[in-house]
């Protein structure tokens, strides 16, 4: 049976067979999601967000250890979430892209007021 994912905030949609991997998903998709491990819980990068009711499996007992104090429900390692049903997957920005977006926002602010 194939699935539907759904990936946000770019919107790019893949079908997959049921069981695969979020992460194996995203790739699919042409959705990029960083890791360092390659999908052995072990690198804690490839956190996604999606809602609770949502078409993936339930937490692992290794996922929920090793997502433990986590503060954002419904936070999930794509890595070892597999998509069992139709569902939407936020994917967070990067850190890095982040703080280089917010650098040159704040360079272009400072641009203007000069
Ligand atoms: S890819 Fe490293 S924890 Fe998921």
């Amino acid at each position: 049976m194939n699935v539907t994912v759904t990936f946000l905030p770019s919107g790019r949609s893949v079908s997959v067979r049921a069981g695969t991997t979020v992460l194996d998903a995203a790739r699919r998709a042409g959705v990029s999601i960083r890791t360092r491990c390659d999908g052995k819980a072990a690198c804690l990068m490839c956190k996604v967000v999606a809602d609770s009711s949502s078409g993936l499996s339930p937490l692992s007992d290794n996922e929920r250890y090793k997502l433990a104090g986590m503060d954002r429900s419904g936070t999930r390692l794509s890595c070892q979430a597999r998509v069992v049903g139709h569902t939407v997957v936020e994917v967070p920005e990067d850190p890095l892209r982040a703080a280089v977006r917010r650098q040159l926002m704040r360079q272009a602010e400072e641009d203007e007021l000069w």
